[in-house]
């Protein structure tokens, strides 16, 4: 069976996102550096993740080689630099002959790359789904589960063929995590060639949450906060989202030029509390009218996490009434706002307030005993 290794959803950092091909070893190191010294460690942080892009060839006996240019020290060595910083570290490959970049696949290769990224100190595996032709996504993926599984190390499998074959009907049984969608990219709303914006990728979520369950997330794709082509209250919403659909935390920027804002969002504590709350229930949207949006999850011990969305350019007065969360109208509960940190007692029937355009009020609500 699929060892537990994402009890809640896997937090880390992916080298994509921001970087793309532009990776090499130094620039991995100094981002286990700031995950430790940034408080993104303390925070819950722990995978170091080097997606496509890092491999070069396979040898004369068909071992993979990394990109002797980039990665002159070698994978192990840097695999040991990250677990020296108390971190986890994570790799890249694809189902297919190539990745997506046009490097080597595992296709054919499965169990003598399971068994390498095992000797390397692997942790975790992003497996991707280019240039794969004919092959059958579920056949594809549990053969990888099993070469991982028989490796002799326990490593995190994420599934990334973007939600095309129905992932939900197999993936909970073969991976820990699943891709739903294709790329986001870093901007509110649109589409750039196979990237869709934040709020479209949000959009593709509010019926998928039967699908998931602790060891078995779905994937909305990374996080795009603190890369710049969105708000600082765009990526308030975008994360504090991201927690509600109990996604994984993967940052997805350069952790070592972080500015204060970007860790502010990217730490708060009472928003990943929500995301890796042990129910691991994710969250659905209970509500819709136009541009406003209820979004609600159950956590465990009968806490309710909320958030409620402006999608709107105007702000708008909003609010979730207990019966929309099948509380009963008479119960008193204390109730947190998790980004202003204001905490309101005995509060009776509902609760809101202003929510600002493209913005979120998100709150913790505990009922009173
Ligand atoms: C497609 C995936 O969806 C992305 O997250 C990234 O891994 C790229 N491939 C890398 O080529």
């Amino acid at each position: 069976p699929k060892p537990l290794l994402a009890p809640t959803p896997p937090m880390g950092w992916n080298s994509w996102n921001k970087f793309g091909c532009n990776i090499n070893e130094a620039l991995v190191r100094q981002q286990a550096d700031a995950m430790a010294a940034s408080g993104m460690k303390d925070a819950g942080y722990r995978y170091i993740v080097i997606d496509d892009c890092w491999q070069k060839s396979r040898d004369a006996d068909g071992n993979i080689v990394a990109d002797p240019e980039r990665f002159p020290s070698g994978i192990k060595a840097l695999a040991d630099y990250v677990h020296a910083k108390g971190l986890k570290f994570g790799l890249y490959s694809d189902a297919g002959a190539l990745t997506c970049g046009g490097r080597p696949g595992s296709a054919g290769h499965e169990f003598q790359d399971a068994r390498q990224y095992a000797r390397w100190g692997v942790d975790y595996l992003k497996y991707d789904w280019c240039h794969t032709g004919p092959r059958n996504a579920e056949a594809a993926y549990t053969i990888m589960a099993k070469a991982l599984r028989e490796s002799g190390r326990d490593i995190v499998l994420s599934i990334c063929e973007w939600g095309v074959n129905q992932p939900e009907r197999w993936a909970p049984a073969v991976g820990h995590l699943w891709r739903t969608t294709g790329d986001i990219f870093d901007a509110w709303e649109g589409k750039k060639d196979w990237s869709i914006g934040m709020v479209n990728i949000l959009d593709l979520q509010a019926e998928r949450w039967r699908h998931s369950s602790p060891n078995a997330w779905n994937d909305p794709d990374m996080l795009e906060v603190g890369n710049g082509g969105m708000t600082s209250t765009e990526y308030e919403s975008h994360f504090s989202l991201w927690a509600m659909l109990a996604a994984p935390l993967i940052a997805g920027n350069d952790l070592s030029k972080m500015d204060a804002d970007t860790r502010r969002i990217l730490t708060n504590a009472d928003v990943i509390a929500v995301d890796q709350d042990a129910l691991g229930q994710q969250a659905r949207r209970i509500w819709k009218e136009g541009e406003l949006e209820i979004w609600a999850r159950p956590l465990k011990g009968g806490e309710h996490a909320v958030v409620l969305f402006n999608r709107g350019k105007a702000p708008a007065q909003m609010k979730v009434a207990w019966d929309q969360l099948n509380l009963p109208a008479g119960l008193k509960a204390k109730v947190k706002d998790l980004w202003s940190k204001q905490v309101t007692n005995a509060v009776r029937g509902s609760y809101g307030g202003t929510v600002a355009s493209h913005g979120v009020i998100m709150v913790r609500i505990t009922p009173d005993l």
